[in-house]
């Protein structure tokens, strides 16, 4: 080793030891006569320091040469400091150096290497080696190391095999575009990387591996947000032999152990909410549990009295927002205005005051009396100083428009606080969901996930009725996870394939594959995935999970660092039998 110590191990009792260290100049300061270094690696810091007169004249003029993150290698002596830092776990001691060499020097940085940088996103992007110094972008990719290893040991005690499944593979539908790989050897054809080791698993049920896992890359060619990424990690799971019960304590069991063993939390037990109770009553299958405020339906009581926008409403329904009663006329526009943006979608907002008198102040008192509106804030249990806030329209646009606002009065009241963690699992989730682009029935989760023996006498009839043995983790309103009991007999699969539009020779030639398996002894079996790098970023308190990713794409799937998506050489085009018309400049 080049060093004898790291630059965050160093305390008081060290004083008088010799020590080399090694690490990047954070920063320099020069008194004159007396000249302070911090030296910086991943451990930490340790202040170096030169004095005129006792260090001697190469090595202090050495140092005075010294810019921001070259790379050196020091040997001196710990001393106690005068003035100690207790903000650093090294702060009561220095170095003073005896010998300084310059490993490496550094050009200037673009931006300062510091928990507050001066650097815009796309200049860290850019240059990621370089944010990645940081101690935050740091901190964020130790913690998602500790989960990956947390999650090992948990699912390993349980008897989990780690199992890696390949990356060129064909289609598997989840719901995305597939990134697709041009092979050579068989010109025209293509392989897709895997959305998920979906089928994979299965047929590893069917080989009898029983209970697999695999925290795993995966592929998803869809616009992207703060919580999506083209490519991002799973913990992939699949177990044989398990009721839905088994499936969701198992993994459950998991979300705890990291809870425990990553932040020291205990999470408490995860409540079940049903995907019908979680849209009626916070307009979400994923609903922020972390504070209440749920949706009360007024039709009953608001209908019938001559206001019309109510009248002709599929669905009036509204939340209860404790204690703004009094916000001003120019706060209730700024909500008004809200739930009127494009992408919220309401056409306006009908608000009722609950006086601290016990008087209501409407903004439709006009077709409503005293008494109508005491009513409603009946309804909500609403008490004096309460804003109940009114969304009307049809069923599904005004449940999520609610959603919404719902979401931001919780900021606004400070109830979604980052410390506090509330899971849920929603279950029961429709089978299918009708599409209106492609004018077909989809699979909500995907073509495998089983539907509830009790509503298959529906799937001719109504088909968007039939429920699944379909699951997801809802943590803080961030699905952190998914999955289901699945299919595991042919003639079930491929009723499933004709109902989604398969004829069934595509079916065969997409999926054949896992059909024939199901045809030799295919164990009943379901399982889950996580979004890894959703539950590191929820875990760190972050909304993006871009800085829980070493090197993660921009907004328009791009890595500015290596360049890339970028053009290929004409011959690489030729061998792959690719004819790009219009190459990109
Ligand atoms: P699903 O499609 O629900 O299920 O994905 C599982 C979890 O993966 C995360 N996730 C993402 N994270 C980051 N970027 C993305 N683009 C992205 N897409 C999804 C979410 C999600 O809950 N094979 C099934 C699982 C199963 O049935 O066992 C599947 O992939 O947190």
């Amino acid at each position: 080793m080049l060093r004898t110590h790291t630059c965050g191990e160093l305390r008081l009792s060290d004083v008088n030891k010799s020590v080399t260290l090694t690490g990047w100049a954070q920063r320099t300061r020069d008194k004159g006569s007396l000249l302070w270094i911090d030296l910086r690696d991943r451990y930490g810091i340790t202040q170096l320091f030169l004095e005129e007169g006792k260090t001697d004249a190469p090595t202090l003029q050495l140092a005075r040469s010294i810019g921001r993150e070259y790379v050196l290698k020091v040997q001196g002596t710990v001393v106690e400091r005068l003035s100690k830092n207790d903000k650093m776990p090294t702060g009561d001691i220095e170095i003073k150096v005896s010998s300084l060499e310059v490993l490496n020097p550094s050009k200037v940085p673009p931006f300062t290497i510091e928990d507050n940088t001066d650097g815009g996103d796309d200049l860290r992007m850019k240059y990621r080696y370089l944010d990645l110094r940081r101690n935050p972008v740091r901190e964020n990719l130790q913690l998602r190391h500790k989960m990956a290893q947390q999650t090992r040991v948990y699912l390993d005690g349980l008897n989990f095999i780690e199992v890696e499944t390949p990356v060129l593979i064909k289609s598997t539908p989840e719901g995305a575009r597939d990134f697709v790989v041009p092979s050579r050897m068989n010109p025209g054809e293509f392989y897709a990387l895997p959305q998920s080791p979906q089928t994979f698993k299965q047929l590893l049920m069917v080989s009898g591996f029983d209970r697999y896992y695999q925290i795993v890359k995966c592929f998803r060619d869809e616009d992207l947000r703060a919580d999506r990424q083209p490519e991002f990690t799973q913990i992939d799971c699949e177990m044989a032999f398990i009721s839905q019960e088994d499936i969701l304590n198992t993994f459950e069991g998991l979300v705890r152990h990291l809870f425990k063993h990553v932040k020291g939390i205990d999470l408490p037990a995860v409540p079940h909410m049903s995907y019908a109770e979680a849209m009626k009553s916070y307009g979400s299958d994923k609903p922020d549990t972390r504070f209440e405020m749920k949706f009360e339906e007024l039709n009953d009581l608001a209908q019938g009295k001559g206001f019309q926008v109510f009248d002709s409403a599929e669905l009036v329904v509204g939340i209860c927002a404790k204690g703004c009663a009094e916000y001003t006329r120019k706060q209730l526009d700024e909500l008004t205005e809200f739930v009127k943006k494009p992408q919220i979608g309401a056409k306006g907002l009908v608000y009722v005051q609950c006086k601290a008198d016990g008087s209501f102040k409407s903004s439709v008192d006009k077709f409503y009396s005293g008494e109508d509106l005491k009513k409603w804030a009946g309804k909500f249990n609403a008490q004096p100083g309460d804003l109940l806030l009114i969304l009307s329209g049809e069923r599904t646009k005004t449940q999520k428009a609610l959603n919404e606002l719902r979401l931001k009065m919780g900021d606004l009241l400070g109830l979604r606080d980052k410390n506090k963690f509330a899971a849920l699992w929603v279950i029961d989730f429709p089978l299918l969901e009708w599409n209106e682009e492609t004018n077909r029935w989809h699979a909500m989760h995907h073509p495998f996930t089983s539907p509830k023996r009790e509503d298959l006498h529906l799937l001719d009839s109504q088909p968007g009725q039939v429920r699944a043995n379909a699951y997801d983790m809802v943590i803080n309103g961030t699905e952190v996870g998914g999955g289901s009991i699945r299919i595991h007999d042919r003639p079930t699969q491929q009723l499933m394939f004709t109902k989604l539009g398969f004829s069934e020779a595509e079916a065969k030639k997409q999926f054949g594959f896992l059909m024939d398996a199901f045809e030799f002894g295919a164990p009943p079996h379901g399982g889950i995935a996580f979004g890894f790098d959703r539950l590191c970023s929820l875990f760190g308190g972050a909304d993006s999970i871009r800085d829980f990713i070493a090197f993660p794409k921009n907004n328009a799937g791009r890595d500015m660092m290596i360049d890339t998506p970028s053009t290929i050489s004409q011959e690489q085009l030729d061998e792959l039998g690719i004819d790009v018309k219009e190459a990109k400049e």
